[in-house]
């Protein structure tokens, strides 16, 4: 990392304090701003996108957000042994910055370190182990991949400058009519690239050895998408920065950021599915009309509706997941577009490991690996195993040993049987299952990412997963949104779509 990325970065993060502020600056009100807008999920997206849009809108506009299940959506704790544990997504990185504001802002804290141990296991044995000692660490790699390992650093390194650029982007007020001209505009082509080609074609280009990707960067593909190194070049480079260190978790949960941002946006919470979106005509007291959107839900008392002049849906639009009909609007939005989430299972066991499962001869007692990492083998139906520790962290915590019960958690592209939990267990009190759609089953090339606008005035934050899913790439999109939704409102196209802003903003900073 070179002194010049340090003090950009710098300056982003505590420029990143005045991005409340600008507010509503950026507005030469030319137009009445909107009423009502309706959101559409509670998870990350809709909430932060609830808090953005309160920023550029002000406090006239009433926020209506609609949850059919649980606020936090795909964040998301499970009590078991007495304690809550993240099901779902579980680590931020320390870049992330709007994650990093969102907890300022609502006065949460990062939960407490507690010491992790890496080691990857090949259906056999443990192939890798990380040991306390990082030069120790650093020596194995280079004995066995050589610069891989480093290169691979400087590579995911270069990623993450370009796409921290689009935290200066977002402060100045920039938004982005489409992903690929969001991705274009924090990397350029090369970005384009990275969504249309897979990892492993990426990786390989870049002199990567195919062995290095099959020990140690499908790992990490697994653990974190599930998938292997034939996802997109983009999401695997975003899953790598998850290999860095100085990942953290909120305290008390990672879901405890989507009520704060509901509260903090002062945005009234729905608690039913939506079911249909149509656009109406309304003739206004000059004579002139205007449509705006009615919104059909089910709630417990029954079906309802209301109507927005602004929607934005923070929820996939994609089978299985959201069911949400369309009608009336030309062009046509359809209720699923083309792709399939892919499905992960997270279990959570209170038990005691059979560390011979992982073929090691370690006595159970001196056990500290905290996460076990998987490669792509046949057979192999587990993704990863983590010791986990609890959302909360108390003062003086040290994770116990593995001969203790304690609770562990395996993603699995399959429910687990008995069988299979008898094979990883020697016993075990609790289970708890949760089975999700969790991200996009990614198959690059992609024809084409879903668009953030899907018709005048009703927006899709869940449009950039097809690029990564991650909680930080929901709060861009939510940003992204709102600032779209807003200068389109107000008809400020000098905001939208700009090229080459890297190079105009360079001055500015
Ligand atoms: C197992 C797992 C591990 C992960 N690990 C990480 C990680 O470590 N780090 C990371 O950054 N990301 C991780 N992710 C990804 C991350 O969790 C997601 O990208 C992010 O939470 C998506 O947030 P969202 O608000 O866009 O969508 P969601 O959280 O899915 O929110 C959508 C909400 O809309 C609601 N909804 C759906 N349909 C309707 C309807 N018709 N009417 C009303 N409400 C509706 C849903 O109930 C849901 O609450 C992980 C995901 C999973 C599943
Ligand atoms: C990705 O590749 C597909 C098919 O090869 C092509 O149609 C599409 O335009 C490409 N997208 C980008 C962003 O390069
Ligand atoms: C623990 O796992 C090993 C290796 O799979 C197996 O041989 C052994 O029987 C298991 N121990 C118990 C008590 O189930």
């Amino acid at each position: 990392m070179s002194l010049t990325t340090v003090s950009v970065r710098t300056l982003l993060i505590l420029g990143l304090c005045q991005v409340g502020r600008r507010g509503l600056a950026s507005a030469p009100e030319v137009k009445e701003q909107p009423k009502k807008i309706a959101i559409i999920g509670a998870g990350i997206g809709g909430t932060a996108a609830a808090f953005f849009l309160r920023q550029e809108f002000g406090p006239g506009v009433k926020i209506d957000v609609f949850e059919a299940g649980k606020v936090g959506g795909r964040l998301a704790t499970e009590n078991i042994g007495g304690d809550d544990y993240e099901t779902g997504g579980s680590i931020i990185h320390p870049l992330n910055l709007h994650m990093k504001h969102f907890v300022d802002q609502i006065g949460l804290s990062p939960r407490a370190d507690v010491p992790s141990k890496v080691a990857i296991f090949d259906g056999k044995e443990l192939t890798f182990e990380e040991s306390d000692w990082f030069i120790v660490n650093v020596f194995r790699m280079l004995w066995r991949y050589g610069l891989n390992f480093l290169r691979m650093h400087m590579w995911v390194e270069s990623i993450l400058d370009k796409f921290m650029r689009i935290y200066q982007y977002q402060q100045f007020g920039y938004s982005f009519s489409s992903v690929e001209k969001l991705l274009h505009a924090m990397g350029g082509d090369s970005f384009l690239t990275l969504v249309n080609q897979t990892l492993e074609e990426a990786m390989l280009a870049e002199g990567f050895s195919q062995v290095f990707l099959n020990d140690m960067v499908a790992p990490v593909t697994r653990v974190n998408y599930g998938q292997s190194v034939r996802v997109n070049g983009f999401v695997g480079a975003v899953s790598l920065a998850g290999a860095d260190s100085g990942l953290w978790a909120v305290d008390g949960g990672n879901k405890k950021v989507c009520s704060g941002l509901l509260y903090n946006s002062k945005a009234v919470l729905i608690p039913a599915r939506v079911t249909a979106i149509s656009v109406k005509l309304r003739s206004t007291r000059a004579g002139a009309t205007t449509n705006f959107y009615e919104v059909n839900y089910v709630e417990e008392s029954g079906s309802a509706h209301s109507f927005y002049d602004i929607v934005i849906v923070a929820t996939p639009l994609h089978q299985d997941v959201s069911q949400i009909t369309f009608s009336g609007l030309s062009p046509p939005i359809p209720s699923t577009f083309p792709g399939q989430y892919h499905q992960t299972v997270t279990t959570l066991v209170h038990g005691i490991l059979n560390v011979s499962f992982l073929g090691t001869n370690a006595k159970a007692a001196d056990f500290r690996v905290t996460d076990v990492l998987t490669t792509d083998q046949k057979g192999s139906f587990i993704n990863s195993l983590s010791a986990l520790t609890p959302v909360h962290v108390a003062k003086g915590y040290r994770p116990p040993p593995a001969n203790q019960r304690k609770v562990w958690k395996v993603f699995s592209p399959q429910p687990l049987s008995e069988d299979q939990l008898k094979q990883m267990f020697l016993s075990w009190d609790e289970v708890s299952e949760t089975r999700w759609l969790a991200y996009p089953s990614y198959s690059p090339p992609q024809r084409r990412t879903p668009p953030f606008i899907l018709h005048d005035r009703i927006y899709y934050v869940n449009a950039v997963e097809w690029a990564a899913s991650a909680m930080e790439m929901s709060a861009i999109s939510a940003r992204n949104v709102a600032l779209l939704a807003h200068h389109r409102w107000h008809e400020q196209t000098a905001k939208i779509d700009q090229e080459d802003l890297h190079t105009r903003l360079r001055g500015e900073l």
